[in-house]
């Protein structure tokens, strides 16, 4: 296999397209441990990786600690509520004493956008970015361009639409950049004052009215409205008029194409982004989403941590 030519994984930016397929084959093979009796190999045995989630989380924190345990790898979780963060420490100082503790991996979640650039500086541990404030969010595009390509065969060449609060949300981020690596063309459906100015320069096509932008795509993701992050600002009149124009509901699915799939990172405010009978209906992967995460932070521990190949 190639050697994977990084230290940390702090944005999708920083991958080629052959490296996110190497990282997605990896991620299948993964995959298939989970599907065990006994889900554990030894790959990482010895290492130790710690979670430091300083921002809530559900998915992100449990995968990454189920993929450490599944390669064997032991994971300290440590989140905002119960760190020393509350007490004053700096996020410098709180990187500093975990380091002082020889982990392999730090994967970090922060409401900061580049907080975990700024401790890829001061640590020897990889580190790997969960999702730093308005920024990025690179597993989760990872898992999903895994879950796309599970669901309709490749990425290239598909029309993807994304649909929400693209101002805020690092998961459109990555995604913009990891699907267009990998050739799909990327819709951004949003009202005017939830599209960042400049979001075109990323290469994606920038649509105020969700018709037209899911008409014909492939695969249609339906976002959360940041609300931790909107500051009071007022972006829109009235939950019920988003979710009238902006959410995915009954009446606005009769424009999906026959065998678009949809997709929404979680978690979902269901009835407003998305009605709750087409996220648990038979489009919907969302759930197959979750299930990829853990194979993909699989594949990032493995490249990252330096398994050993055996197994
Ligand atoms: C996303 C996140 O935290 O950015 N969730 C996730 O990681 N699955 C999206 C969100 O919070 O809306």
């Amino acid at each position: 296999m190639t050697p994977f030519a990084h230290r940390h994984l702090l944005g999708i930016a920083d991958l080629s397209a052959n490296e996110i397929v190497q990282i997605l084959d990896l991620s299948d093979t993964f995959l298939e441990i989970s599907e065990r009796a006994i889900k554990k190999v030894p790959t990482l045995r010895g290492k130790t990786v710690i979670n430091l989630f300083l921002e809530a989380s559900t998915r992100t924190r449990t995968s990454f600690e189920i993929a450490a345990k599944r390669l064997s790898a032991d994971a300290v979780n440590i989140s905002g509520s119960t760190s020393s963060t509350t007490k004053g420490e700096t996020l410098l100082d709180t990187a500093r004493n975990l380091q002082a503790m020889r982990p392999d991996v730090i994967v970090l979640r922060h409401t900061a956008s580049g907080a975990p650039h700024f401790i890829a500086a001061h640590v020897d541990a990889a580190v790997i970015n969960a999702g730093d404030g308005t920024h990025e969010h690179p597993t989760q595009a990872l898992l999903d361009c895994a879950t796309i390509r599970k669901h309709k065969g490749r990425v290239d060449g598909l029309t993807i639409a994304i649909c929400g609060d693209i101002a805020h949300s690092r998961v459109a981020r990555s995604d913009v950049l990891a699907l267009g690596k990998l050739g799909a063309k990327v819709r951004l459906a949003a009202p005017r004052t939830m599209l960042p100015i400049g979001i075109e320069t990323l290469g994606a096509e920038v649509y105020d009215r969700m018709e037209p932008a899911i008409e014909g795509a492939d695969v249609v993701m339906m976002l959360r409205i940041q609300k931790e992050r909107l500051d009071g600002a007022g972006l829109f009149p009235n939950t019920r008029e988003y979710s009238r124009y902006f959410g995915l509901g009954l009446r606005m699915a009769t424009h999906l194409k026959p065998d678009a799939i949809l997709m929404h990172p979680g978690p979902i405010n269901r009835g407003i982004e998305l009605d709750p009978a087409l996220a648990d209906g038979t489009r919907s992967v969302i759930l197959d989403q979750v299930t990829h995460g853990v194979g993909v932070r699989m594949a990032l521990l493995y490249l990252l941590a330096g398994g050993s190949a055996e197994n």
